[in-house]
């Protein structure tokens, strides 16, 4: 028999005497805890107190067979909290698990609000919240064994509720507590989450049937046992609705940006361009699936049968938010159907029917959708037949969106200087050391757990930490990124301290310059990775997108290769899963590294290495031979990315000295040809 859910965890529940909390208590001893049930026993408004309702709750637990303690102190005020945690360790020897749940209402419109009113609801929803897991934090940390911890929020801090100013105030305040505290006891495998519940109690038992009986209390049990179980182990930092029978997750979403290309905005231009943060829709909302499907529907009125040929194909388009289609061309005719049928040829999956939409007013094209990972397909040859039998700019004629910018060639200058930024993120150990792997680096300061000085992350492992935003300005449809002409060129990166795991890093990354050049345009993208307000680690990311219409430019005459003394070099073979491992340890999963079909449809033998991976294995070269093993010495390395690395490649790195404090290098191929040139390091 397989142990009930929750088997000897110590589960504290505050406001637990009734209502939404109660159901919490018992969910929690019906699946084998040890419940600590607190509850002042007050009214509705947080004034008087008893110790028979707590008591009651606890009775009912042992009378079926459970273990549970009464409590009876405040969560608002410092020693009830103590008190509160002290009891779960008295009673049980340790908590693994609290759920802040107490609650008063004291429901006034602002201008009647007293000062009182104010600070009763917030000491109690905010303040007892921040109380009772600050203590429980504290002793989860030193039990060693990770915890839980489960808040209540509401829809009337998250959305607005009028008469609640206080009360909305203090559940939104939960909300942003929840995402801060989640992010700084993950280091100890403390999970913050919170419910934003709505049940009928004699909280809402009079809001003339605002709240219908039927939405039971015991309905948002379930949910609270769920995130506290090992169900939930990866789950943090999120706030989820639940009502009846139906959960869903509250999110914060930015809407799209708006830039100046000027020194700083003025009120005026934000007025002007105001009307663009507002455009598009937060969500996707049911509209879009259904213009989708009408989309899909009207393709056949722009199939073109002398483009097709003899083609004959059934597409099967499957949406992540808007089902499945079918779309079949045969004998020169195209023909849909909603659904899936007869056996498909090709499947095209996309991420959202935005995606399609995005297609066919021209704001993506095909190849960046693809390039991208937000449409996928099983077959390159139906898929690029599928772009040019179908005039899919011919459907956008009667699509009311108009295009932000009129189609333009070339990045988009007006961009320099944007920033994008990313979440606050932890280094976690586990991803340094898969880096530490993916490139075969074995330093002992990357991997010894046991290292006295702790570990430190491997020096291009921040480029994982970067993936995020360079990939948001590289995605910015407003900078207008080539994709499928993208090249990686240069990379360099400075290091004002090494990174640590349990760090704390805010990625930003902005668009630094765009250079024209003969045979393209160079795009310069710099990340500061940020910690503690300050920049650690700067990332100078060079893409240049080929203009294959430009003449080509008559190869040089070969320069001898002037005379070096090297003072060191080191080989390897690069192996057939390495770009695999390293896609996974960097995040970079472009499909051109992982899907030999998009490989082939770029023209290349079979999937290529990351460039940065090549670097990774020429840094290791420096590190050992020029650092003496120890990463911190490294100031500054840069490289040029000058051609394809192959699995089964086998790579040559060679060491120069330049003067005192710079080194050279470069990287060769099998055949003797250079994949990584123009290689300085700076070595402290
Ligand atoms: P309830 O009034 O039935 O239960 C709240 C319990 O908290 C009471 O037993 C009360 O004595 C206890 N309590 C109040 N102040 C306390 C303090 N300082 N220390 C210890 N215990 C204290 O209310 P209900 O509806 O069960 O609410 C539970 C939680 O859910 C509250 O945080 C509430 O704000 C929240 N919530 C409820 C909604 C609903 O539809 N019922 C909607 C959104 C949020």
């Amino acid at each position: 028999m397989t142990p009930p859910l929750m088997e000897g965890q110590v589960v504290v529940v505050t406001g637990a005497g009734q209502g939404i909390g109660r159901e919490h208590a018992l969910a929690f001893a019906r699946a084998g805890a040890h419940v600590v049930v607190n509850d002042l026993g007050g009214a509705v408004d947080g004034t008087g107190g008893c110790e028979s309702i707590a008591d009651a709750v606890v009775a009912e637990i042992t009378s079926a067979g459970g273990s549970a303690v009464a409590s009876y102190d405040s969560v608002a005020i410092a020693e009830g909290a103590e008190a509160i945690i002290q009891k779960a360790i008295d009673a049980f020897g340790r908590i693994d698990v609290l759920v802040n749940n107490a609650g008063i209402l004291r429901d006034k419109t602002l201008l009647k609000m007293t000062e009182a009113m104010w600070d009763a609801v917030i000491a109690v929803h905010l303040k007892g919240t921040y109380l009772c897991t600050q203590v429980a934090a504290r002793v989860m940390r030193e039990q060693g064994a990770g915890g839980r911890i489960i808040n209540t929020s509401s829809s009337s801090g998250l959305e607005g509720n009028f008469g609640q100013s206080n009360y909305g105030a203090a559940k939104a305040g939960i909300f942003g507590f929840t995402r801060v505290t989640s992010m700084e006891l993950a280091r100890y495998q403390i999970t913050v989450n919170a419910i934003a519940p709505v049940a009928y109690t004699r909280m809402t038992e009079n809001l003339g049937g605002l709240v219908p009986p039927d939405l039971t209390p015991d309905k948002i049990a379930p949910l609270v046992v769920f995130l506290a179980s090992p169900f939930a182990e990866h789950i943090t930092g999120r706030t989820f609705g639940v009502q009846g029978n139906t959960i869903f997750e509250y999110r914060m979403e930015h809407s799209p940006s708006i830039h100046t290309s000027q020194p700083l905005w003025t009120p005026e231009g934000i007025a002007a361009a105001f009307p663009r943060l507002e455009r598009e829709p937060e969500a996707p909302s049911p509209s879009e699936d259904s213009a989708a499907a009408s989309l899909l529907g009207r393709l056949p009125e722009v199939f073109v049968p002398e483009a097709a040929g003899d083609w004959s194909a059934t597409l099967r388009f499957v949406f992540h938010d808007a089902g499945t289609h079918t779309l079949r061309v045969a004998d020169g005719v195209a023909h849909y159907t909603p659904g899936a049928e007869g056996t498909a040829t090709c499947t095209i999956d996309f991420r959202e029917a935005q995606v399609l939409l995005d297609l066919v007013a021209g704001k993506v094209s095909p190849q960046a959708a693809f390039m991208n990972g937000l449409m996928k397909a099983d077959k390159m040859g139906d898929l690029m037949k599928f772009g040019t039998a179908f005039r899919l700019e011919a459907l956008s004629e009667s699509h009311p969106e108009p295009l932000e910018h009129t189609p333009q060639a070339g990045l988009n200058t007006e961009l320099v200087g944007k920033v994008y930024r990313g979440d606050a993120l932890f280094i976690e150990p586990e991803h340094t050391l898969a880096y530490a792997h993916a490139t075969d680096d074995l330093n002992p300061r990357y991997i010894d757990s046991d290292r006295a000085e702790g570990l430190i992350a491997p020096p291009i492992f921040p480029v994982r930490l970067a993936n995020d935003t360079v990939g948001q300005a590289v995605r910015d449809p407003e900078l207008r990124v080539d994709m499928l002409n993208l090249v990686h060129g240069e990379q360099e990166m400075i290091y004002h301290d090494v990174l640590r795991p349990w760090d704390l890093i805010a990625p930003r990354t902005s668009v630094a310059s765009i250079e024209h050049k003969r045979s393209g345009e160079l795009l310069n993208l710099r990340t500061r990775l940020m910690r503690d307000g300050e920049a650690v680690v700067e990332i100078l990311t060079g893409l240049f997108i080929r203009d294959r219409s430009a003449p080509k430019r008559a190869k040089a005459p070969a320069e001898p290769p002037p005379e070096r003394t090297y003072i060191a070099s080191e080989t390897q073979t690069v192996a057939q899963d390495q770009p695999a491992r390293y896609a996974d340890a960097s995040l970079d999963r472009n499909p051109i590294h992982l899907d030999p079909k998009v490989a082939e449809a770029a023209g290349l033998p079979s999937v290529i290495l990351h460039g940065l991976c090549t670097m990774a294995f020429a840094t290791r070269a420096l590190v050992n031979h020029v650092c003496d093993g120890d990463p911190s010495r490294l100031a500054r390395v840069r490289v040029r990315f000058s051609r394809v690395v192959l699995p089964g490649d086998e790579l040559t790195t060679r060491i120069w000295r330049e003067d005192e404090e710079t080194v050279g290098f470069e990287t060769l191929n099998g055949a003797g040809k250079s994949v990584l040139s123009g290689g300085r390091a700076t070595i402290l």
